[in-house]
């Protein structure tokens, strides 16, 4: 029997839209070129930390099939592509990936499908990359079979808005596509907002990250010149923080982290670029965020020798390591270039993370401390680099070193905020 629907990539986006097809009723099946991520699921396994290992067990009972095998796909009626869309080594975007995944989405391409490409890129990548090489299965885009995208908005962490309840953007390369993709995605979801176009929709993502990553890179420089003029940034975004209309608050940091807020804007960058069009405010943020953890690593420093140890050979732990509060995912976490920057001074790291098992920079394991309490006992500095909740719990008057705290919420004696 065809699937209903078939996820290609399970990863942080492709496995909680499996997660909702399978709660809605749709006969589910996932495609992954890993084994190691099919054949957990298939024992049952999340490698997801917003699914869990019961939720992919209920998905099983309901009939959700993972596998390597892309027969999987063979005239399923809707196969949604939910590939990673990274930079390459040369921090350039990557899309071999979603170029791989289209060409085996092609060759089991039947008469009637709606493709829904999911993962970020820039404008165009769906009628100029996707539609040609869907194409060279023979059938044609908008006659034979249809062609959709729809961005992913999911926000690792977030227990307030769901797949469901936050809206879904879709597009089509032609009306009858932007049809039957809103008609596939309202089983999912509770609102539907039809783009103009595909470029339409693959530019309303690219610009929900872009202010994210304009507005933190604010926030940060913000927070440099309130440090330099000796005024309290946090004190200023509280205050700001409560006009109820035309601020949104943004936080300074250590830098941004994460697949999307680092990432996405490279896209449209790179693309502007070939197009002959520089994007003036985000190579600023670039150049502000990039220059962070930097900073972070400079001001651990000089706390150190103000406190009459030398940075070289001082022991720096790391709290929080994550990409971001709540979460497993260290993926372009902030905490590696800080870490590479300390390590560079000679300072000798451990960390502490309530969610990440391991933290490896540049091929050599950070030693990790299980406890708060551990991490702060015998460090000369602790770093907080993120805000998970644990943290709140620590009495940092207690603490026997002097903290850095680059996120603005540890309060006592020995706290200095970025
Ligand atoms: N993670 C997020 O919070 C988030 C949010 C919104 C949008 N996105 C976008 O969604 C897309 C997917 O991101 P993700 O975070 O789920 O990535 P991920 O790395 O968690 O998962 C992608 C999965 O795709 C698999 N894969 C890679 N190439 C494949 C191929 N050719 N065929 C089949 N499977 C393949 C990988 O093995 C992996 O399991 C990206 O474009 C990303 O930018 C991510």
């Amino acid at each position: 029997m065809p699937a209903e629907l078939a996820v290609v990539g399970l990863g942080y986006v492709g496995l909680p839209l499996a997660r909702r097809a399978c709660e809605a009723g749709l006969d589910t099946v996932g495609h992954d070129i890993s084994p190691a991520v099919t054949g957990g699921l298939t024992a049952g396994r999340s490698h997801i930390g917003d699914v869990s290992d019961a939720e992919v067990r209920r998905m099983r009972a309901r009939g959700f099939r993972a596998s390597t095998d892309p027969a999987v796909l063979d005239r399923a009626r809707t196969v949604v592509i939910c590939v990673p869309t990274g930079l390459t080594a040369e921090r350039t975007p990557d899309l071999e990936p979603l170029r791989a995944a289209a060409r085996t989405v092609a060759r089991h391409l039947a008469p009637g499908t709606l493709v829904s490409v999911e993962s970020t890129s820039h404008p165009g990548t769906t009628q100029e990359i996707v539609r040609p090489l869907l194409e060279e299965s023979g059938l044609r885009v908008g006659e034979d079979f249809h062609l959709a995208y729809s961005p992913e908005r999911i926000d690792p962490g977030n227990s307030r808005f769901s797949f469901r309840t936050t809206p879904k953007i879709v597009s089509g390369c032609t009306t009858l596509c932007a049809k039957h993709a809103e008609a596939f995605y309202e089983q999912l979801v509770d609102e539907v907002v039809v783009a103009a176009g595909t470029r339409e929709a693959e530019m309303a993502k690219l610009l929900e990250n872009a202010y994210r990553y304009v507005n933190i890179a604010l926030a940060d420089e913000a927070a440099l010149y309130c440090g330099q003029a000796g005024i309290d940034i946090w004190d200023v975004l509280r205050c700001a923080g409560t006009k109820p209309f035309g601020f949104a608050p943004f936080r300074p940091g250590p830098g941004v982290g994460g697949h999307c807020v680092p990432v996405d804007p490279r896209y449209l960058m790179a693309r502007a670029e070939e197009q002959g069009f520089s994007f003036r405010t985000l190579h600023a943020a670039r150049e502000v965020l990039d220059a962070m953890p930097g900073h972070v690593a400079d001001r651990a420093c000089r706390l150190l020798r103000e406190h009459g140890t030398d940075p070289a050979g001082a022991r720096v732990t790391l709290l929080g390591v994550a990409y971001k509060a709540g979460v497993a995912d260290v993926r372009e976490s902030p905490a590696f270039p800080v870490a590479r920057a300390l390590r560079a001074r000679g300072a000798r790291l451990a960390y502490h993370d309530p969610r990440v098992g391991s933290f490896t920079v540049d091929g050599t394991p950070v030693p990790r401390r299980l406890t708060p309490e551990e991490a702060c006992a015998g460090s000369d500095l602790v770093l907080l680099l993120q805000e998970h909740e644990e943290y709140g719990a620590v009495p940092w008057d207690e603490v026997g070193c002097p903290v850095l705290d680059t996120r603005g919420t540890a309060r006592g004696r020995r706290v200095t905020h970025l």
